[in-house]
């Protein structure tokens, strides 16, 4: 673990600098995206503009894909949003969506909607609903017990005035369903991702095995357990019991081990 620490402090001697900017978290959100799979298996690209956090009552910031419980996520959060640098408005309007992309039935496409509100805006680097239309009201995350981890991910896209939602996604709350997100964003007109980061939810003992992903890219790497991709379904309304489970086990212990020895080794450069 010392050696480790070593090595990151040695080959990452830049990060101590300004690791508590906007761009350079937003460079760890990339990273953890493309780690855990989210990109490309539910988002072909990402190139965000602005750095989104997610804040629940009681627990606080999240760090990317935080293992949290079912408990602690079920009341809506709060979503910060801060600009990448002084270049970028955050003054249009905007979709924010949140989705499980663990659900992974015969299409592959699909994934379950937890929240769709129209129209937000970002003011004082907050995510506003005033003036919006709530499609889904936020529906905390509720995986099927055993299902292994879920990677609950939650976007802000552009909505430029042309957008035009699809007919069956135009009134306001229509519960939790299976959609494909992709077809949405296309058929609707929505714009660039401006933000996003997820967190990660497990309940039950899971029964699969995690897979490899791809090295470790970012400086900023939290312990946590990326969810992999394998099927698995979910109920809005689960009254399954929950253990708690941040499934610190196998990669993702390799992670967090990384991520430590990481933290230390900026602590010690
Ligand atoms: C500001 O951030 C945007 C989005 O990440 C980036 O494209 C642009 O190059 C940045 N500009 C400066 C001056 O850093
Ligand atoms: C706005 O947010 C509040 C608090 O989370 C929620 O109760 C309300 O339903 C939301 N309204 C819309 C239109 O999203």
């Amino acid at each position: 673990m010392f050696a480790l620490s070593l090595l990151f402090a040695a080959i990452l001697p830049f990060v101590s600098a300004q690791s508590d900017s906007p761009a350079f978290r937003i460079e760890g959100i990339e990273a953890h995206f493309t780690q855990s799979g989210i990109v490309p298996s539910l988002l072909s690209t990402f190139d965000p503009s602005a750095l989104l956090t997610i804040n629940y009552d009681g627990v606080g910031d999240l760090t990317p894909g935080q293992g949290v419980t079912q408990e602690q996520v079920g009341p809506t959060p709060k979503i910060k949003v801060e600009a990448a640098n002084s270049s970028v408005s955050l003054s249009g309007a905007y979709t924010l969506a949140m989705v499980d992309a663990d659900v992974v039935g015969s299409d592959t496409s699909s994934v379950t909607r937890h929240w769709l509100v129209n129209g937000v805006a970002v003011s004082n680097n907050e995510v506003s609903n005033s003036s919006a239309t709530a499609i889904t009201e936020y529906a905390g995350p509720a995986p099927a017990s055993g299902s292994g981890p879920h990677r609950y991910v939650i976007i802000l896209f552009e909505q430029p005035s042309s957008f035009k939602a699809p007919a069956d996604l135009s009134q306001p709350n229509i519960g939790v369903s299976k959609f494909d997100l992709n077809a949405y964003v296309k058929d609707s007109g929505l714009g660039n991702i401006v933000a996003a980061n997820y967190l990660t939810v497990e309940v039950g003992q899971s029964t699969l095995s995690l897979s490899a992903t791809s090295p470790v890219q970012s400086s900023t790497l939290a312990p946590v357990t990326s969810g992999s991709s394998t099927g698995s379904s979910e109920s809005a309304n689960p009254t399954q019991t929950q253990s708690d489970n941040n499934g610190a086990i196998g990669l993702g212990t390799v992670k967090a081990c990384i991520g430590f020895g990481l933290a230390l080794g900026i602590a010690l450069a």
